[in-house]
């Protein structure tokens, strides 16, 4: 495991009070922080949108399968827990390419009472060799609920995003639903973003409101649309400020 280069997950998984990381990830998050302070509540808004997605999708929608991609080290409130507290046959496949979220999610599934859970080692840049991985475990003639949280930041234009996800999306079946949550184009989290580019991490790329909408081409944009996390069908609880605004969430529903 290279201990020198900053991991993206074991910095969100530092804002979200996680104790997996090194020096190299503690000087990169400072740095960024001075940058964007609110990034430790932004990170916490994410996982709630997760919660509120993945809820949607199992009670509402009817979903008993979930494809996470860019998973994150294992949290409070994962994917295949919050699925499954709404029904127990749920199913969820997690794929990431960082070898730190590998071992915190093999430690996880050893855990018991994880129901249907697996985990791949992939990168969200092969949709080919997801797809055929995912097949093992889930069944491509049922709906699946496609998680893209805080990870298509990490695709450059070149790696053409919008390509990667109508490739994923393309033997699914209708009723099945994606969900996006990225960083937006604006002062707010730029100086943050050139800082963490500059760390040597795997670069991030910030996307326009068109250009997030656009990746939902082809499926049913669910209301409100692409809006502020907190602001994407809120409860009670949802933590909101103003400046929470730079994320954007949206899910959408395969025809
Ligand atoms: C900011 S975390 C988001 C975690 C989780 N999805 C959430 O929203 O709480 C980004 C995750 O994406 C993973 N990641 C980044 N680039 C990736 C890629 N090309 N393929 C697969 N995973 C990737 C990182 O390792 C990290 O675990």
């Amino acid at each position: 495991m290279n201990t020198e280069i900053p991991s993206p997950a074991r910095i969100y998984d530092l804002w979200l009070g996680g104790k997996d990381n090194y020096e190299v990830d503690r000087v990169v998050s400072a740095q960024i922080l001075q940058a964007v302070p609110e990034l430790p509540i932004l990170a916490k808004t994410n996982r709630e949108f997760l919660g509120r997605a993945v809820r949607y999708m199992a009670a509402e929608a009817g979903i008993r399968q979930f494809l996470d991609i860019g998973t994150g080290i294992p949290t409070a409130d994962n994917t295949h827990q919050v699925a499954q507290s709404v029904s127990a046959d749920c199913k969820v496949v997690y794929v990431d390419n960082d070898p730190v979220v590998l071992a915190h999610a093999r430690a996880l599934l050893r855990a018991s009472g994880q129901g249907d859970t697996w985990f791949i080692d992939s990168d969200l840049r092969d949709p080919d060799k997801i797809i055929a991985a995912t097949g093992e475990y889930l069944d491509f003639s049922q709906p699946i609920g496609l998680m893209l949280l805080g990870v298509v930041d990490f695709l450059t234009d070149g790696d053409r995003p919008k390509e990667i996800i109508q490739r994923l999306m393309e033997p699914m079946v209708s009723g099945s639903h994606l969900a996006i949550s990225h960083g937006l184009v604006g002062k707010q989290l730029e100086e943050g973003v050139r800082s963490w580019n500059e760390s040597g991490g795997s670069p991030m790329t910030l996307r326009t409101h068109e250009e997030l909408t656009g990746l939902f081409d082809g499926l049913e944009l669910l209301e409100p649309g692409v809006v502020a996390l907190p602001r994407w069908r809120p409860t009670p609880e949802t933590l909101y400020a103003e400046r929470e605004a730079v994320y954007h969430a949206g899910v959408g529903r395969k025809p």
